[in-house]
């Protein structure tokens, strides 16, 4: 038994996310905290939007409506779709909340007194027009690298550098368009990341041996490029207000803190608001502080989070002096391509979630995301594959098994679990065959390694269906109905022992597998290697109903009307 924290990269509040977003890490944390509950471990998995930065009052101006408000309806849009997905956060919070102003604000005091906060004049772009001073994509222009003349501040999309605002050729107001800017001279609070490196150095050095290579390998080249300084305070309305008692200048000027310093800190943050709700019973502290020896804190990520999660934010917290948790094991995932090419948000190309669970519930989605996720190289998804993994695996392999066994029984023997003499050779080899394969189930579910997993997973259903070949109950029930007992019988247990292994993945088929029997206690706790071998758990004369078809087979009309709908072309990538 131990505690174990979980945290997905915090989706940002503009737009539904897209299949790739899910896969890279909102789903795989959630199958892993389903797993490590179902152990009887303490789990607490939070997510939570993050709200602030220029995207988000960007879109809330597109739409005509205060970005506050744009946040509180565009989080409970995610959150519905998160629900869809049967995502089960402990808590999904807001990083804009209170809870989160208060340790960002915090954070920034403490790395201040210790020396790794520094306040430096910089020249930034400023609108007369506007009365304001224009940050990363309130600036738009010609890139000075490719000439592509939408280029916005922070970045260009066309050649993908980075830029700043001042780099720009011809720079223009993404607010108003005015052309009138000029560059003054504004004072921001600066991160000495550098003077942290050695200390980040030395923390990584302890950890890497133990992530994945793809994370450890992004650390490393990270480091080895050298921690710079960087600028952590913006001119925005929408973000963490730079505190008066410590920067009344800055403060007083409207400043707050850059979004990517206080996203991560809502991982903290987020556990508050949870705590806050039920202040008597819940401890975020515990979670967080002076925890290294009782909590394992586990984060899940896309690539492109990787930097920040296990080399920037590690800095901010050893910078702050006090034992807050660091990051025990960071799962990074590649990136999961649409025929090849880019899922994008801004170009509505790929799948988004809202639209998958439009299509088909959501079972379906995690257990093809899960067994195909990036994992060791990116993965492709096509409506092909995916049509067909659902047929073969979710539909012949597990669903089928389930009807035909039950519905065979129920008609044979009716709707109770039938006895049957005592097992014999076949049902001793299946069961060494499941303890064997449900072990390495485990042991890759331990091991983070999702593909792995649903590949034994798999298995575990295979064997189900090559018993079921083998004993052939409605031949056998016509020489020996004591037999066809035994084998339904068993068969029924694997069913359960599926209900309970498969919950991780597919938790709402789960449910309905488990339902299909009258167990009295709960039957969710994980089943040990004794009972997959013995597979007598549902005893005979156990009460079943034979549940609705678990998974429809999708037909090659619903292939062509997928593609038709989302363009099923590969993509240059
Ligand atoms: N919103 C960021 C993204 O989608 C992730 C933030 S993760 C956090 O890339 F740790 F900073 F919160
Ligand atoms: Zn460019």
């Amino acid at each position: 038994m131990a505690r174990h924290l979980i945290t997905s990269a915090l989706p940002y509040i503009n737009g539904i996310k897209h299949l790739g977003n899910m896969v890279g890490s909102m789903l795989p944390a959630d199958v892993y905290a389903r797993y490590l509950r179902q152990r009887g471990h303490e789990v607490l998995y939070i997510c939570a939007t993050d709200e602030h930065g220029t995207p988000a009052e960007l879109a809330a101006k597109e739409q005509g409506v205060p970005v506050g408000e744009f946040c509180a309806s565009a989080h409970d849009a995610q959150k519905a779709v998160y629900d869809g997905f049967a995502l089960a956060f402990d808590y999904f919070g807001r990083s804009s909340s209170p809870q989160n102003t208060e340790i960002t604000q915090h954070f920034a005091r403490r790395l201040n007194e210790n020396g790794f906060i520094e306040e430096r004049a910089i020249r930034q772009v400023y609108s007369p027009a506007d009365g304001r001073f224009l940050p990363d994509r309130y600036v738009e222009g010609t890139c000075p690298h490719c000439g592509y003349d939408k280029a916005r501040g922070d970045q260009c999309e066309n050649c993908t550098r980075v830029l700043d605002p001042t780099d720009l050729i011809e720079p223009r107001s993404a607010i108003s368009g005015s052309t009138d800017l000029e560059v003054r001279e504004t004072k921001h609070l600066f991160l000495l990341q550098s003077k942290l490196q050695h200390e980040v150095e030395e923390w990584v050095a302890r950890h890497e041996e133990e992530w994945p290579q793809l994370a450890a390998s992004i650390a490393r080249k990270w480091l080895n490029e050298g921690l710079h300084d960087r600028a952590i305070t913006r001119d925005l309305d929408w973000g963490v207000p730079v505190p008066a008692d410590t920067w009344p200048d800055l403060a007083a000027e409207g400043k707050v803190f850059y979004v990517w310093f206080d996203a991560p800190i809502e991982y903290i943050g987020a556990t508050k608001e949870w705590a806050d709700q039920d202040p008597e019973n819940r401890d975020w502290k515990s979670w967080w502080y002076d925890a290294d020896d009782t909590v394992r804190y586990t984060e899940f990520m896309a690539k492109d989070n990787v930097p920040f999660h296990t080399v920037m934010f590690p800095a901010t917290e050893l910078g702050v002096r006090e034992p807050w948790k660091k990051v025990d094991y960071v799962k990074a995932f590649n990136w999961l391509t649409y025929y090849g090419g880019k899922f994008s948000t801004s170009q509505k190309r790929g799948v988004f979630t809202d639209q998958a669970l439009d299509i088909l519930p959501a079972d379906y989605w995690r257990y093809f995301l899960i067994a195909n996720a990036p994992e060791s190289d990116d993965s492709s998804f096509t409506w092909e594959h995916f049509t067909a993994t659902v047929n073969k695996d979710l539909a012949d392999t597990l669903g089928n098994f389930v009807n035909r066994v039950l519905s065979f029984s129920k008609k044979r023997f009716g709707e109770a679990v039938p006895a049957g003499g005592e097992p014999g050779e076949a049902e001793t080899r299946l069961g060494t065959e499941i303890a064997t394969l449900l072990a390495e189930y485990e042991a890759q579910m331990e091991a983070l390694q999702f593909r792995k997993a649903a590949a034994a997973l798999r298995a575990l259903w295979s064997a189900g269906n090559s018993y079921l070949e083998e004993k052939a109950p409605w031949l056998e029930i016509k020489t020996d109905k004591d037999g066809a007992a035994l084998t339904l019988r068993t068969a029924m247990n694997l069913i359960h022992l599926y209900a309970v292994v498969s919950e991780p993945f597919i938790p709402g088929t789960a449910a309905a597998m488990r339902q299909a029997f009258s167990l009295e206690e709960d039957t969710a706790t994980w089943i040990t290697p004794d009972e997959a071998r013995a597979l007598t758990t549902v005893a005979a004369g156990t009460p079943f109903t034979v549940p609705p078809v678990l998974f429809a087979k999708l037909t090659d009309d619903d292939l062509d009307a997928y593609k038709e709908r989302f363009g099923g072309e590969p993509q240059p990538a």
